[in-house]
């Protein structure tokens, strides 16, 4: 396929917060995963030569050309950061049969390693807007699949919970090897989401998880084993309405989370605030070791829960669930 010179195409994908089974879904058990409304922004152009240019709002850019990359904005540090989306447009182009140079422009509204999925909808995002600029028709199992060959460039063995729920939205129970299954929330989900400020990286994290397994099999998989009954559990909660039995499930998996070793005193500080003022449960979310904790609120107390948040040191973050999953469209 062939890009016509004057065409630019636009993808959008959303973040995520995993509501149980971080971490335990690498292992097969299912993880319970929402779209966020906050999202990534892809802009796809041909060019003249082949190689692939990324340039991120986070002030990092770059060329690639066949194994060579040369940096612009950001110096030479910014290559691993650009080198998923280059892995996800040309993942993007042998799929399609399609030889091609191009721009892409990437626009976030995500902060980057704090286990909103930043990663994730930027790949999904990159597929979609390549994939729209050579006018292929991919299905969104294909999207979901392509991304997560960049999410394997960003930490080895990803489960592909956060491609699939930036490709789909919603709300999904993920399972590896059974994809998903798509459920109606029977109530609002109040959340507030707490954010440490401290960046971290999800391979380093899953490889943690990993070492202990090994060291300790017989103890770590029970603890596997159990979030998966977890996460059944709190699917009939949610979708029965049952927000209180969640709220209560939500702190039983953190404590799963502290066992497998990724919660940390910064998570465990924002945690604590919230579940003071009442909150109905509260936990870390993504990877752990620092990026965001969510807190489930009753009507009418996120404000006091944001607050409690801050004092103890975190930033809240006020995003609401999407249905949206990814949408691409051409730029006139
Ligand atoms: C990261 O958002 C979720 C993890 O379970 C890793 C993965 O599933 O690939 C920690």
């Amino acid at each position: 396929m062939e890009v016509t010179a004057w065409l630019k195409a636009s993808a959008s994908a959303p973040g995520k917060i995993i509501l149980t089974g971080e971490h335990f879904v690498v292992y097969g058990e299912p993880a319970l995963v929402v779209a966020l409304d906050r999202k990534v922004t892809v802009k796809a152009s041909g060019r003249s030569d082949l190689s692939i240019r990324v340039a991120s709002d986070l002030g990092l850019s770059g060329i690639f050309e066949g194994t060579s990359f040369t940096a612009g904005e950001g110096g030479a540090d910014c290559e691993r950061f650009l080198e998923p989306v280059r892995i996800a447009a040309e993942a993007t182009l042998v799929k399609t049969g399609s030889r091609s140079g191009l721009n892409i422009e990437v626009q976030s509204e995500l902060p980057l390693g704090a286990g909103l999925g930043s990663s994730s909808a930027t790949s999904v995002a990159t597929v979609a807007a390549v994939a729209k600029l050579l006018d292929a028709r991919l299905d969104q199992s294909d999207i979901a699949e392509l991304a997560l060959a960049a999410e394997r460039f960003v930490h080895v063995n990803p489960s592909g919970v956060d491609p699939a729920v930036s490709t789909y939205g919603g709300l999904i129970l993920y399972k590896q090897g059974q994809g998903i299954k798509r459920l109606q929330l029977a109530a609002r989900l109040p959340l507030v989401i707490g954010n440490t400020g401290l960046t971290r990286s999800t391979g380093r994290l899953v490889s943690l998880v990993r070492e202990r397994r090994d060291r300790w099999p017989n103890v770590v998989d029970p603890l596997i084993k159990l979030a998966g009954i977890l996460t059944t559990n709190a699917t009939a909660a949610l979708e029965t309405g049952n927000l209180k039995e969640f709220g209560e499930l939500m702190d039983v998996d953190q404590g799963l989370l502290v066992a497998i070793g990724v919660s940390n005193e910064a998570l465990d500080r924002l945690i604590y605030a919230a579940r003071r003022v009442n909150a109905l449960g509260a936990k870390l979310t993504g990877a752990g070791g620092g990026g965001c904790m969510i807190a489930l609120c009753t009507e009418g107390t996120q404000p006091s829960i944001a607050e409690a948040i801050r004092g103890a040191g975190g930033e809240p973050i006020t995003a609401a669930t999407s249905e949206a999953g990814v949408q691409a469209w051409l730029e006139n």
